[in-house]
């Protein structure tokens, strides 16, 4: 997407991190009530660092991800974290984390193969006691299209975006997302920029099975969100003894 590239330096504008607090310390109560001593801990697909920003509070983390523009937006909110380029496929970050944290990065993946090689490799990262939390967008289950609108003004320039989710085809497996953004620069040139992905749309047992294939039991958690409707699950992961 070339809101994770070229586009990468307006991401604070679509999505200032203070609208991740929230979420953040829910994501924390799940993590605390899983592995109360978490120490240290990895993101896969970390972005802009908008949980980070909050997570890294509670313990130590290495935040990764494909892009290097995003990992450049992350550096500057997180400048007190370890960041390293990567695929979430195949990245090696070390094998001692208390805890793999994934979140809406890993609704981009459309087959099933490539989710197990993430699950894997997020086994690998991890100690004895380690467990995996995944924040994915959407399960089949679940999933409603939307349509959401936002944006924000800061540093003189400013940005809006509208979003639109669907399923054009209920068989196959994923959802599409059109995004337009309007771009206004300090010098006051409008830019109006489009964009396209697809998003993985998978049922929850289907999720448990390749967790199972990748070594790790897994509990579905109801999250709720004040400010965004629909319904929503954290997937906790721990490991085969
Ligand atoms: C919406 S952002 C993540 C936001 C982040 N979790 C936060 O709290 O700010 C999605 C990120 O996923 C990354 N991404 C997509 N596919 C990836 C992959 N295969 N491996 C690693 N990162 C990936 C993109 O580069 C992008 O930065």
């Amino acid at each position: 997407m070339k809101l994770y590239k070229e586009l990468a330096d307006w991401w604070p504008l679509l999505s200032p991190h203070t609208e991740y607090e929230e979420e953040a310390g829910l994501y924390l109560d799940i993590i605390r009530r899983h592995h109360p001593n978490v120490q240290s801990a990895v993101e896969f697909g970390s972005g802009g660092g908008s949980n980070a920003f909050y997570l890294k509070r509670a313990f130590g983390m290495t935040l990764t991800d494909l892009s290097p523009d995003m990992l450049r937006v992350s550096k500057a909110l997180n400048p007190d974290c370890r960041h390293l380029e990567g695929d979430m496929r195949t990245i090696d970050a070390g094998a001692d984390f208390d805890l793999v944290f994934i979140h809406d990065a890993i609704t981009y993946f459309i087959d099933k193969q490539d989710l197990l090689a993430v699950m894997q490799n997020a086994k690998r990262h991890l100690n004895e006691t380690g467990i995996l939390l995944v924040m994915t967008d959407q399960f089949t289950e679940t999933f409603q299209p939307a349509t959401n609108h936002g944006g924000a003004d800061g540093g003189g320039r400013g940005m809006r975006y509208l979003e639109w989710t669907f399923d054009s085809d209920p068989d196959d497996h994923m959802t599409e997302t059109e995004y337009l953004y309007i771009l206004r620069d300090r010098d006051g040139t409008i830019t109006r920029e489009h964009d396209s992905a697809r998003s993985g749309l998978f049922p929850m047992p289907e999720w448990e099975a390749l967790l199972q294939e990748a070594g790790f039991e897994a509990v579905f958690e109801r999250v709720d969100y004040s400010t965004e409707p629909g319904t929503y699950y954290a997937i906790v992961a721990r490991q085969h003894a």
